[in-house]
């Protein structure tokens, strides 16, 4: 049986959207979900479910009883206290139930940067994770993306009414992307397919070259409208997060992660291009997902 978390969230929804694309391929599959109501029809008529937090680790000890495979997300939670104590809340939990439950496979969402990342924020703790599970000896592969393109879809009104991408890094260096539709795909492939064994990497890096400016030039041209790219200062970016919302320690964790990926370069133009796992340019998914979203 295959354990799916996350199943409302952008990767985890596209993850379970390609396990039920297999049909009898994928088995029994089961999800954990807080509101088992925000799950399409389809979906709740073909899987099982948990209904709780995979933070919890009873609701995650119930939910891996019989599993063999799991999908484990730990989502981003702006408004989690500690971005240390975040991670090390939706890890346990994963630990203790290989430890007891039996699972072989863990398919995880982690990032670039291991082994360079340094004081990096929700990156380092998401790094950190992935070595908590790999320590249990369980079967795992970490999907290792880049900047999510899906990011730019916080900024689809700015974009619309300033025509301003505004991002707090380098406009003339090297971004790597990806989108999360390649991240649910490749997840997926690995969730079906139970040959793999030991631990590994797998990047996730779009095919594209682009510097911000250059990402602000293609959302431009497939808007056919202008707009341009906006470095933000740490402060500005921090104020701006705790605006909306995040903790202070959320807020530092992901000006931290912004300063560490500029300066450090782990997403930038050393990371090499994966087309097999991320095939997705930008300017593909500028037109099938972030000019609707601008639009609506
Ligand atoms: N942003 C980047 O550039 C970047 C780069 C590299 C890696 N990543 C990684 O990519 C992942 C992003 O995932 P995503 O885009 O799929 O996230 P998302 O769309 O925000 O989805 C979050 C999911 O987590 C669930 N959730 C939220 N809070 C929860 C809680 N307290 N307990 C249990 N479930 C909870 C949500 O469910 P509800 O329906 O219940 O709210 C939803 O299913 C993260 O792991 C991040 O570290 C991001």
């Amino acid at each position: 049986m295959i354990l799916v978390t996350t199943p409302t969230g952008q990767i985890g929804s596209q993850v379970l959207d390609n396990l039920l694309d297999a049909g009898d391929a994928a088995g029994e599959v089961r999800v954990i979900v807080r509101d088992p109501a925000r799950l399409s029809p389809r979906v709740r008529a073909r899987v099982e479910t948990v209904t709780g937090s995979h933070a919890d680790p009873d609701v995650t000890a119930k939910a891996c009883a019989g599993v063999d495979r799991v999908f484990w997300l730990a989502p981003p939670v702006p408004t989690a206290d500690s971005v240390e104590g975040h991670f090390r809340a939706f890890t346990r939990p994963l630990v203790d139930a290989v430890r007891t439950e039996g699972v072989e496979r863990v398919v995880g969402v982690s990032t670039l940067g291991r082994g360079v990342a340094r004081n990096a924020g929700q990156i380092s703790a998401s790094l950190a994770m992935d070595d908590e599970i790999r320590a249990t000896g369980v079967h795992h592969r970490a999907l290792c993306p880049p900047y999510l393109m899906e990011n730019l879809l916080h900024q689809a009104s700015a974009i619309r009414d300033s025509g301003v991408i505004a991002m707090a890094t380098y406009g003339d260096r090297v971004l790597r992307t990806c989108t999360t539709r390649d991240i649910g795909a490749v997840a997926a492939r690995l969730l079906l397919d139970g040959s793999w064994t030991g631990q590994e990497d797998v990047p996730t890096v779009g095919p594209d070259a682009l510097t911000p400016e250059d990402m602000a030039r293609v959302v431009s041209e497939v808007l056919d409208r202008p707009v341009r790219f906006r470095r933000l200062g740490e402060a500005e970016y921090k104020a701006t997060l705790l605006r909306h919302g995040a903790s202070e320690d959320w807020a530092r964790g992901v000006t931290d992660l912004a300063s560490a990926s500029a300066e450090q370069g782990f997403y930038g133009s050393a990371a090499p291009t994966t087309p097999e796992t991320a095939p997705t340019s930008f300017r593909r998914w500028c037109e099938e997902v972030l000019k609707p979203a601008v639009a609506g």
